[in-house]
């Protein structure tokens, strides 16, 4: 089977690059490194993705552009490793404004004064957004033979807003930052078969996946597609996933998303009137597309932490198929060798993310009443599985779900409602032995 392990980059971005950003960026590799040829891109890409942004105007101009208003200042902040990330702990002693967890945002439905997300974190002069907070109550779920585990149904808040109340309509989302292994991958997966999959469950019955369709305006684009990045699929491809990253984390603007303000609302009036980073040495925006490229380029070197393989734990495999989890947690997609997000290309191999990459309605106790394309409150695109074997061996702590509430995989099955209310019932009737040996599946992948 071709190796589908290491998509070969289409085109080499550092040659494209001013001399002077080029220069800048090669220095800031760690020292010692020495890239082979074809990595090169690769390297500089993951130095980008560690950079710390700072403030406009500095003299060069290559690293500037952050905020007014930001939740971090560099992408490995929130994604620390290409890990994903985990909510705050009410319980855990902080600094003096507590414990902020890691890569963790709230959403908002478009407040009009708040925009699309808070930021918690503001340039020296502006005010910040507010700090979210969140409280737990715990719900302990008891199963027939005896054994009870403890849910934490989380509330969230914005502690000390900065510009007033929010809107009455305003829901909150929050969100941890997913892993980012493997997602070169997902975008070499053919849309047909992503449409294909949906066709088969409205046929079938069980389950009732739908995908995500997203029209990219603002590259010029004029007709849907399917989207694979993010909680609700809201990304069609990583450079658009990326890109609003730029806009709503760091504050800074790229092709996709050309605002140099990032998600400042016009009632946010010193914020959009600041100093900004734009700069005509990068096409008239504060990341280039060169630049952005370039961070693509990283993410999509990096291979997922497993499902390169089909799971050698057949009889996990088929108990995870009778209890019902493969309706969505779909083992295996083919992926072609074409243009990422393209359906370009002969199909080169076969990984195993266990997702379907669709939406599912997945119940009120999920449901955060924050549309978001077509997927509504309640739906959220099925999350792939690879990779959990190196979050149980890192340090065995888990933040799963959309917001990190599930400390384990069978805290994440028991949420599950919906269109899983079947398999859930299934996994609540299996003798504790399958249950610990479906768990055991999962954290293998
Ligand atoms: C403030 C923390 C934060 C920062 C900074 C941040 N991210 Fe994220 N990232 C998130 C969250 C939260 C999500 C999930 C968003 C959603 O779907 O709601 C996410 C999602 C993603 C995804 C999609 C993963 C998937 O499974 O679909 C990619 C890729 C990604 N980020 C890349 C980046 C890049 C590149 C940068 C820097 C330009 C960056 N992120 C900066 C928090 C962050
Ligand atoms: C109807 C579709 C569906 C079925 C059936 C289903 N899942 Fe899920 N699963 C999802 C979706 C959608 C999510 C994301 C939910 C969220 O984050 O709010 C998810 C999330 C998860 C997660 C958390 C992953 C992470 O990294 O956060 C685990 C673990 C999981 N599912 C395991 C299972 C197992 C085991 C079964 C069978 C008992 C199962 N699922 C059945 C759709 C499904």
């Amino acid at each position: 089977m071709p190796d589908v392990s290491s998509p070969r980059p289409r085109r080499r971005f550092l040659s494209r690059l001013p001399l002077g950003l080029a220069a800048a960026l090669l220095l800031a590799l760690p020292s010692g490194a020495a890239p082979a040829a074809d990595g090169l891109d690769a390297r500089i890409g993951e130095g980008l993705f560690r950079r710390m942004w700072v403030a406009a105007p500095t003299a060069t101009q290559a690293a500037d552009g952050l905020g007014p208003l930001y939740n971090a200042r560099s992408c490995a902040t929130c994604h620390p490793r290409g890990g994903g990330g985990r909510p705050p702990d009410p319980a855990a002693e902080g600094n003096d404004q507590g414990d902020q967890g890691v890569g963790f945002a709230i959403k908002l439905n478009d407040d009009p004064v708040y925009g699309r997300q808070i930021q918690s974190n503001a340039l020296l002069g502006q005010i910040i957004e507010g700090r979210p907070g969140v409280a737990y109550r715990e719900e302990p779920v008891r199963f027939d033979d005896g054994e009870i585990v403890r849910l934490r149904r989380p509330a969230y808040a914005v502690k000390d807003l900065g510009y007033g109340p929010l809107a009455e309509a305003t829901a909150l989302s929050a969100r941890v930052a997913p892993r980012v292994h493997g997602m070169g991958l997902l975008d070499r997966i053919p849309e047909a078969a992503i449409q294909a999959e949906a066709d088969r469950q409205a046929r079938e019955g069980v389950v009732a996946g739908r995908p995500n369709r997203i029209t990219m305006t603002s590259l010029g684009e004029t007709a849907p597609r399917i989207g694979r990045f993010g909680w609700k699929a809201t990304h069609p491809t990583l450079n658009h996933q990326d890109s609003e990253a730029f806009s709503l984390d760091i504050g800074m603007s790229t092709p996709a998303f050309p605002d140099p303000w990032g998600d400042c609302t016009p009632a946010q009036t010193a914020c959009r009137e600041a100093r900004h980073g734009d700069s005509k040495q990068f096409e008239g925006l504060e990341i280039p597309s060169t630049v952005i490229g370039l961070i693509d380029v990283y993410l999509r070197s990096l291979p997922p932490d497993g499902g390169l393989k089909a799971s050698r734990d057949k009889a996990g495999g088929a108990l995870f198929a009778a209890t019902g989890c493969a309706a969505c947690h779909r083992p295996s997609y083919p992926v072609t060798d074409g243009e990422p997000g393209k359906d370009a290309g002969p199909t080169v191999g076969t990984i195993f993310p266990h997702s379907d990459l669709l939406l599912h309605d997945m119940g009120d106790g999920l449901a955060d009443d924050v549309p978001m394309g077509e997927a509504r409150g309640r739906d959220w695109r099925t999350t792939p599985l690879w990779g959990l074997n190196r979050l149980a061996k890192d340090d065995g702590r888990l933040s799963l779900l959309h917001d990190g509430r599930a400390r384990s995989v069978t805290e994440a099955i028991l949420w599950h409602g919906g269109e899983a209310e079947k398999a859930l019932s299934n996994f609540m009737d299996l003798p504790a032995g399958s249950r610990k040996a479906l768990v055991r599946y999962v954290l293998g992948l």
